[in-house]
């Protein structure tokens, strides 16, 4: 009987980089994020503990008279930067430098006149702010059909949210590069991604069940869930050890761990050890 955990299982690098930031500032006046610092409500309520305060929205922003506003790893639109540099806030930028990337070639393709394709979903703040960044035509799409809509005999960038399930990102790309003889394709997914949803997919496939552990409103999580159900039926998406029944366990030899990039350690540990118990 055997228990794997991914070595990939937890916060990535940008994620990680921007908890610590919001760490370091808590306990100075008027400290806010941009949007709740990750998808994972402990550490939003420890840090709520803490001072800091959650704003979510551009009129909340714009209410503001004083303090520090900390931008996620999400990133945010230009137009934001610019309220926060209007209004005479500090800044804070914890944007993961792979989403900055991401802003920089966007906008400059707008720039040179390109239209500007993100592969990615639509509502996900990620995506917004990229489009926030776009100067001149952008589509965003997230299937094949969504190609129909979009001239394809214009030059064109195609990006993709950094999340976004490699495999899916590979057969957008095979159709587009037959539809259109003029497209720079980067593919902007994050290796730490890549290699989360590789690891998982690959633990799914030899195990009897799978735990994957992470945010109901995590897209990163969500997306791991969908690639583990394909490979093992009997896939578990829990937020905490609470959500487990540690029973439906007790008659398979091998369980894999898998959890999405805000989830913290400590979580991840507790459901590990849990059910280490019952083998
Ligand atoms: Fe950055 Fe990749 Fe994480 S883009 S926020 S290191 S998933």
């Amino acid at each position: 009987m055997e228990v794997i955990l991914a070595k990939t299982a937890g916060f990535c690098f940008g994620v990680k980089r921007a908890v610590d930031t919001v760490y370091k500032e808590a306990g100075k006046k008027n400290v806010y994020t941009y949007g709740p610092i990750i998808h994972n409500s402990e550490v939003v309520n420890d840090l709520k503990k803490k001072g800091v305060e959650v704003i979510n929205s551009r009129e909340e922003l714009e209410a503001l008279e004083e303090g520090t506003v900390i931008i996620r790893s999400h990133g945010v639109a230009r137009e934001i930067y610019d309220l926060i540099h209007e209004k005479g806030l500090e800044l804070v930028d914890a944007t993961c430098p792979f989403v900055r990337k991401i802003h920089k070639i966007v906008e400059k393709a707008g720039n040179d006149g390109d239209q500007v394709i993100i592969v990615g979903s639509e509502h996900h703040p990620e995506v917004q702010g990229i489009k926030g960044w776009c100067t001149g035509e952008v589509h965003i799409i997230s299937d094949a059909e969504q190609f129909e809509g979009i001239d394809l005999n214009k030059p064109t960038t195609l990006v993709s949210q950094t999340t976004f399930n490699y495999k899916k990102f590979q057969d957008l790309v095979e159709i587009i590069m037959k539809k259109s003889y003029d497209v720079s394709v980067l593919n902007t997914i994050c290796n730490a991604t890549k290699e989360r949803q590789t690891e998982a997919e690959s633990i799914a496939e030899s195990v009897d069940a799978m735990i994957v552990i992470g945010d109901k409103h995590s897209s990163n999580t969500q997306k791991l869930v969908e690639i583990c159900r394909k490979a093992c039926d009997n896939t578990y998406y829990i937020q905490t050890l609470d959500d487990l029944n540690v029973n439906q366990l007790r008659s398979v030899e091998t369980v894999g761990i898998t959890a999405g990039a805000s989830t913290p350690n400590n979580i991840i540990e507790e459901v590990q050890n849990n059910v280490r118990i019952i083998f």
